[in-house]
């Protein structure tokens, strides 16, 4: 196969784990004989500062010219607490996701045996949690209408019938795919954009048969997460409940550092972890690539090569039983591997 990759480091610790995501791809599609071309774009805080742009008009072009885009995070401190700034970094982002129309965004929640500590929630809670939350994502108030002055401020959460159903279509088909359990979560008690998303779920549950379609309000769900993770199989809901449940899933695993995630939709897919830019880590060498390196395995599953992700996934699973682990997951008084030596290490692992 040949491989067009779009790469955006973005911000942060964003280049530092893009480069062990790269290193990796590399290593595997050596090994696998396929033909690799990275392609480098700004993309967040570094575009703004470079060329005035957090999504440039040419970084679009490379995206949509390209087979997948590995992308890592965006955000700086400088921006999060100037409520007037009136281009942000997120803002490359949402862009991004728009322009290339990707509404599926999933997200796997699962845990490491081995880390099942260092999750908050009790170990016999956890272990053997593992669901996805589809989280539609070029929607509701992240792209509605918005209006801000001095006085006043609204975000406007709009969902129209196509949305929903190609989302929950989506959802459905992955449910089939796995343990055929699909969780609707919603606010239906008190906002009418759930009420449409019940009422199309509703009408579309019955040409699935086979999977157990379920509706939860979305703080039920937020509790029922914790209370018991394994109650889930998959999980869908809009844009914002997404964001705010997936946050919450990470404590399951144990650190925001080990979920990747796939945008997908009607243009070139996105590979990328789930958590942001930390800029407190910038150049330390302490960020976990693993949730970049798990997007890697992610990437080439979407594109159908199962033993190449197969082999990531074997590889990330046996260094963290080595304990080649970063500070957040490293056990008490093992040695501490920087996010560069973890990304080296499993690449020794791929060749070998
Ligand atoms: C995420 C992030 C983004 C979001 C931010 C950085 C805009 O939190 O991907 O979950 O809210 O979607
Ligand atoms: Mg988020």
């Amino acid at each position: 196969m040949k491989l067009n990759i779009a790469v955006l480091p973005g911000d942060g610790i964003g280049p530092e784990i893009a480069a062990q995501g790269v290193e990796v791809m590399s290593a595997v599609c050596k090994k696998f004989g396929h033909e690799v071309r990275y392609e480098y774009a700004l993309c967040g805080a570094d575009a703004i500062d470079k060329v005035g742009d957090p999504f440039p008009e040419e970084t679009y072009e490379i995206c949509k010219g390209a087979d997948a885009v590995l992308f890592s995070a965006v955000g700086d401190p400088k921006f999060d607490n100037d409520p007037t700034a009136k281009v942000r970094p997120e803002q490359g982002l949402l862009a991004m996701r728009k322009k290339l129309g990707l509404f599926a965004n999933i997200r796997p929640v699962q845990t490491f045996k081995c880390l099942l500590h260092k999750s908050p929630l009790r170990a016999d809670l956890v272990d053997g949690a593992d669901f996805l939350c589809i989280r539609e994502l070029t929607g509701g108030m992240y792209f509605g209408e918005k209006y801000q002055d001095n006085d006043k401020a609204y975000d406007t959460n709009m969902y129209t019938r196509p949305e929903i159903e190609r989302i929950l279509k989506v959802g459905f088909e992955y449910a089939m795919k796995r343990k055929k359990h699909l969780t609707l979560v919603d606010k239906a008690n008190v906002l009418a954009s759930s009420r449409l998303w019940r009422q199309i779920a509703q009408e579309m549950a019955p040409s699935y048969p086979e999977v157990q379609t379920d509706y939860m309000y979305v703080d039920n769900a937020a509790m029922r997460m914790i209370q018991e993770p394994k109650f889930f199989d998959v999980m869908v809901t809009e844009n914002t409940f997404g964001d705010i449940l997936t946050d919450e899933g990470s404590c399951i695993s144990g650190s925001m550092g080990l979920l990747p995630s796939a945008s997908t939709g009607e243009s070139t897919p996105v590979f990328e972890p789930i958590h942001g830019s930390w800029p407190q880590a910038k150049g330390l060498n302490i960020a976990n690539p693993l949730a970049q390196i798990l997007s890697v395995a992610m990437l080439f599953e979407y594109f159908g090569c199962k033993a190449e992700g197969a082999l990531i996934r074997e590889a990330v699973d046996a260094s963290l039983d080595a304990n080649v682990r970063t500070p957040e997951i490293q056990m008490e008084g093992g040695v501490k591997y920087g996010t560069k030596e973890v990304g080296t290490w499993i690449v020794n692992y791929i060749n070998n």
